[in-house]
C-alpha cells in the first residue's frame, strides 16, 4: 500500500484588499510512481468536493494557475472550496534532478497517483481543473474513478495519441528547436511567440532557465507518449460528469479541442473558445475564464445566484435557460460585451460559448 508523508508546512501568498488569510500547507506522498507533491489552500467544506488542479508541461501549479486562483473575481468562488494543487512529480520548486535513466511516469501512472493524494487527505470527490497534460492526466483519472468527479474544467485537452505524422512533425522540429522552445510552442501561439509580449518573455524565462528542465523534458516525453483517451460519444468511454472545454481561438490546441467536444456527451459538455486569449487562456483572462467557472459551478448547484455579481447573475440566467432547452446547439453565445459572434459549423455538439474580450 502507499506510504504517506507530510513533509512541509505553510506557505505564503499576498492577500488582496479585504481578504483574511488562508491556511495553505504543501505535503508530499509516496505513491508507486514516486514522490509527488501538492499544495492545499483553505479547508475542506462539509458536501463539497475539493477542485483539484494539474498543470501543464514546462509550468507548477503557481505558474499555471495562480493568476486564475488570484484574480478579484476568483475570491468568490474558491473561498467555497478546498483546493488541492498538484505538482507532476520533479516540477515543485527546489525539485531535485532525477538520475539519467530514471523511469519518469507516464500520464495514465500520474493519474493514477491522484487517489493516493485523495486518500491521504480524506477527500471522496473532485472538480478537476487541468491544462495541456494536465487536463490529460485528470480525464484518465476520472474515466478510471467516475464516481469521485463531480466535475472537469478541460483547458486546452488534446485525447489523442500522436499519429505517424505528429511525430515526423515532432522529430524534424527536434532537429532545429530546443526542448524550451518546443514546450513554448506547446503552450503558446507562434502569433504570441514572435510578439514576446510581457507574458511570454516571463515565462520563455521561467522555462529557458529551469533548474530542473531535465525533469522537465521527462514530463514532455510523457505527455509526447500519451495513449489516446479513446473519447466515444455514446460509447462507454466518455466522460460522465459536466465537462467544460476551453481554448483560446486560434491556440495551438484549438483544432483537437474541437475534436474532443465532437466526442463527448453534448448534454454534459460545455464549450468554451476564448478570443484574444492566445495559448493559456487562464494566464491571459482569468477574469472570462472566472465567469464561465462560476456558470459552470452554478450549472452543477454549488454557487447560489445571490452568491454571485449582478452581472453574472443576470447573465447566467440566460444562458443556464438557453442551454437546458438544446443540448445539441449550433449558435455561438458572446458572453462578454460584444454581440453573438457567429456560428459554429452545423453539427458541433454542447452548449458551445464564445468569449470576445
Ligand atoms: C489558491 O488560492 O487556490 C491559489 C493560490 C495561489 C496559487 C494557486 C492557487
Amino acid at each position: 500500500m502507499t506510504e504517506l508523508q507530510e513533509v512541509q508546512i505553510t506557505e505564503e501568498r499576498p492577500l488582496l484588499p479585504g481578504q483574511t488569510p488562508e491556511m495553505a500547507k504543501t505535503h508530499s506522498v509516496e505513491t508507486p510512481y514516486g514522490s509527488v507533491t501538492f499544495t492545499v489552500y483553505g479547508t475542506p467544506k462539509p458536501k463539497r468536493p475539493a477542485i483539484l488542479t494539474y498543470h501543464d508541461v514546462g509550468l507548477n501549479y503557481k505558474s499555471c494557475f495562480q493568476p486564475l486562483f488570484q484574480s478579484g473575481d476568483m475570491q468568490e468562488i474558491i473561498q467555497n472550496f478546498v483546493r488541492v494543487h498538484v505538482n507532476a512529480p520533479g516540477m515543485e520548486e527546489g525539485a531535485p534532478v532525477y538520475p539519467v535513466g530514471y523511469q519518469y511516469p507516464s500520464l495514465d501512472q500520474l493519474a493514477d497517483t491522484i487517489p493516493c493524494i485523495l486518500q491521504y487527505l480524506n477527500f471522496s470527490s473532485i472538480i478537476g481543473v487541468g491544462v495541456g497534460a494536465g487536463a490529460y492526466i485528470l480525464s484518465r483519472y476520472a474515466l478510471n474513478h467516475q464516481d469521485t468527479v463531480e466535475g472537469l474544467v478541460l483547458i486546452n485537452i488534446d485525447p489523442n495519441a500522436k499519429g505517424w505524422m505528429d511525430w515526423a512533425a515532432h522529430k524534424l522540429t527536434g532537429l532545429t528547436s530546443s526542448i524550451p522552445e518546443m514546450i513554448l510552442g506547446h503552450l503558446f501561439s507562434q502569433e504570441e511567440l514572435s510578439g514576446n509580449s510581457e507574458l511570454i518573455q516571463k515565462y520563455r524565462n521561467i522555462i529557458t532557465h529551469a533548474p530542473n528542465i531535465e525533469n522537465i523534458e521527462l514530463y514532455w516525453n510523457s505527455y509526447n507518449n500519451r495513449r489516446d483517451l479513446n473519447f466515444e460519444r455514446g460509447g462507454d468511454i466518455t466522460l460522465k460528469c459536466p465537462v467544460m472545454l476551453v481554448v483560446g481561438d486560434q491556440a495551438p490546441h484549438e483544432d483537437a479541442v474541437v475534436e474532443c467536444n465532437s466526442k463527448l456527451d453534448p448534454t454534459q459538455t460545455s464549450f468554451l473558445k476564448m478570443a484574444d486569449s492566445g495559448g493559456q487562456p487562464q494566464l491571459t483572462q482569468p477574469g472570462k475564464l472566472t465567469e464561465a467557472f462560476k456558470y459552470f459551478l452554478q450549472g452543477m448547484g454549488y454557487m447560489a445566484s445571490s452568491c454571485m455579481t449582478r452581472l453574472s447573475r443576470s447573465r447566467t440566467a440566460s444562458l443556464t435557460s438557453a442551454a437546458s432547452i438544446d443540448g445539441s446547439r449550433s449558435r455561438t453565445r458572446t458572453l462578454s460585451q460584444s454581440s453573438e459572434s457567429g456560428t459554429l459549423p452545423s453539427g458541433t455538439p454542447g452548449h458551445t460559448m464564445e468569449v470576445s474580450c
